[in-house]
């Protein structure tokens, strides 16, 4: 469908053109590793997080063009964030990408909603979730 093919393209601009792609000084950041080991690409976060709120994300590392387009599109979105929104909008993510009802009026989800074909693909799911396992790992430490 047409929307099937806007979601493409937003996922391989996010592939192509990634957001906060780099690192932060680990002196400002958290840095957290998570590898899919399934396929064995891996990548790595650094949250910069002041006053329980998130005020910078990066990532850098290898994987497929939906676990690093998903990297992009989650450091956009938790930027600014509080470290609780950050967490529910997690939350929000997961049920979407596993094909449940999911809250899509109390933040504006903005291109995360792009992935929601992958439930279309289980395997494929948890190359979607990588990047949020990792922040959620960050922000619970
Ligand atoms: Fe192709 Fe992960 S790189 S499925
Ligand atoms: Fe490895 Fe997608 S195939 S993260």
């Amino acid at each position: 469908s047409n929307l099937d093919t806007l979601y493409r393209q937003v996922i391989m601009d996010h592939y192509k053109n990634p957001r906060n792609r780099g690192e932060l000084d680990e002196n400002d950041a958290l840095t957290i590793n998570m590898n899919n080991p399934s396929c064995g690409d891996r990548i790595q976060l650094h949250l910069q997080v002041e006053n329980d709120q998130v005020v910078d994300a990066k990532f850098t590392g290898e994987g497929c063009s939906i676990s690093l387009s998903s990297a992009s599109m989650m450091t956009d979105t938790v930027k600014g964030k509080s470290i609780e929104e950050a967490l529910e909008i997690s939350g929000i993510f997961s049920e979407m990408v596993q094909g449940k009802e999911y809250d899509d009026e109390k933040y504006d989800l903005g291109d995360i909603e792009a992935l929601q074909g992958v439930t279309k693909f289980p395997a494929r799911i948890k190359c979607a979730t990588l990047a949020w396992k990792a922040m959620e790992k960050g922000l619970d430490e």
